[in-house]
């Protein structure tokens, strides 16, 4: 019988793009779900063409458990695809509730330590909860453990990201929460065997190649980071750095947005809306969004240097991709263990940038 999966903001940049693959690739049933169902109805209308039976639409508020209750009822698995982290509680429990898998894309310090703390409930009632799925969160992890199949002991593993937008890109509901990132910013990296103070970020010049280039990055922390160090006892040093906007952004719009923050903590949309007005309108080409993992560590007694990058001219689609590609090894039984997982450890690292290379991801990797 095939897998049903619900995607909870499947009207969104996100979701319908993890829609799409899935439709793709395996043979899950998929149900679009947002608050207007005439909206997913014309979303799963679109992706339903030519796949008779396949997609299904239906109404579903994360901020109202009767309604997402009753649209639940029955899957296999919810993928979380909407800016809804204030409401996980509510959808986590009723996953629980309704013996429904579960998987979010979002990246919020609350809803991690909301998920963590019933994770032994998960585990006792055999369901599987993946969290931090996507780009990033989700792929800094999955590189590092990449590289690290390279190496007979890794000791160093960098991670960053490069994200630029052409002018024309709308503004999503994401960067709301983006905004929450700010709010609760933590910075620590891991060097010479030790964290770093999550409040005092790090400044480090990285070469992403090719014409990108040299960048300012600034470090920047996600949970998938933390369990590494313990994973690869050789490890030394380890993070992520994201690479400036531009220098507006970076000068002005980035200290101001702290301010803001700290002056009027509700204006949420407003600081977000002056955010990404500075991050479309200054930016300069290449437009497109890309992680690289710069490693280095020993292989067969010599010193080794690993680099890989993944890559996608549209962001929603690096961030989709992975989570698709996450999904097919679940719905293998490859990634489906009881418990919390974040899908940066979860999913087997090799396969995952096999499945996302044959999706559309731009992959290169070298060993030196
Ligand atoms: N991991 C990563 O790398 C990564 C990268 C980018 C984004 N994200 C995350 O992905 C999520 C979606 O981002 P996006 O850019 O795709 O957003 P988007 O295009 O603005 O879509 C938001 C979606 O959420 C739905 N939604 C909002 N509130 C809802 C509620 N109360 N109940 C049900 N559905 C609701 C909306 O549906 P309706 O308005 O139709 O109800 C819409 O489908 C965000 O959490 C974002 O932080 C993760």
């Amino acid at each position: 019988m095939p897998a049903k999966i619900f995607i909870l903001g499947g009207t969104g940049f996100t979701g319908r793009l993890i829609a799409r693959h899935l439709l793709e690739r395996s043979d899950a049933i998929i149900t679009i779900a947002s608050r207007r169902l005439e909206k997913a109805q014309e979303v799963a209308g679109d992706l339903g063409r030519d796949r008779p039976g396949r997609v299904r639409a239906a109404h579903a508020d994360a901020a109202d458990a009767a309604s997402l209750r009753t649209a639940m009822a029955g899957q296999t698995l919810i993928v979380v695809a909407a800016s809804t982290t204030t409401y996980v509680e509510i959808v986590a429990r009723l996953a629980l509730d309704l013996g429904v898998d579960y998987l979010d894309v979002q990246l919020g310090a609350k809803k991690f330590a909301y998920l963590k703390s019933i994770a032994g409930e998960i585990e006792a009632k055999g369901r599987c909860f993946i969290t931090e799925a996507g780009f990033h969160p989700g792929l800094p992890a999955a590189l590092v453990r990449f590289a690290a199949e390279h190496f007979d002991k890794i000791e160093t593993a960098t991670t960053a990201g490069y994200v630029s937008f052409p002018k024309d890109q709308p503004y999503s509901e994401a960067v709301d929460e983006l905004v929450d990132v700010f709010r609760d910013y933590q910075a620590q990296v891991f060097t010479n065997g030790y964290w770093t103070n999550p409040k005092a970020y790090q400044i480090r010049k990285i070469d992403f190649g090719g014409d990108i280039g040299p960048r300012t990055c600034y470090s920047m922390f996600f949970e998938e980071l933390g369990p590494l160090p313990e994973r690869y006892s050789s490890l030394r040093e380890t993070g992520f750095f994201i690479a400036g906007t531009n220098w507006f952004v970076d000068t002005v719009i980035t200290p101001l947005v702290f301010v803001l923050l700290k002056l009027l903590p509700k204006a949420r949309r407003m600081t977000g809306r002056l955010l990404w007005w500075g991050m479309t309108r200054f930016q300069k080409p290449p437009f497109r969004t890309e992680l690289i993992v710069q490693a280095s560590g020993i292989h067969a007694g010599q010193k080794t240097q690993f680099e890989a990058a993944v890559a996608h001219r549209d962001a929603y689609e690096l961030t989709a991709i992975p989570v698709a590609a996450a999904i097919l090894q679940y719905l293998e039984g490859l990634g489906r263990s009881p418990g919390l997982w974040m899908m940066g450890h979860l999913a087997d690292p090799r396969r995952l940038i096999t499945d996302m290379k044959r999706m559309g991801v731009k992959v290169r990797a070298k060993v030196e």
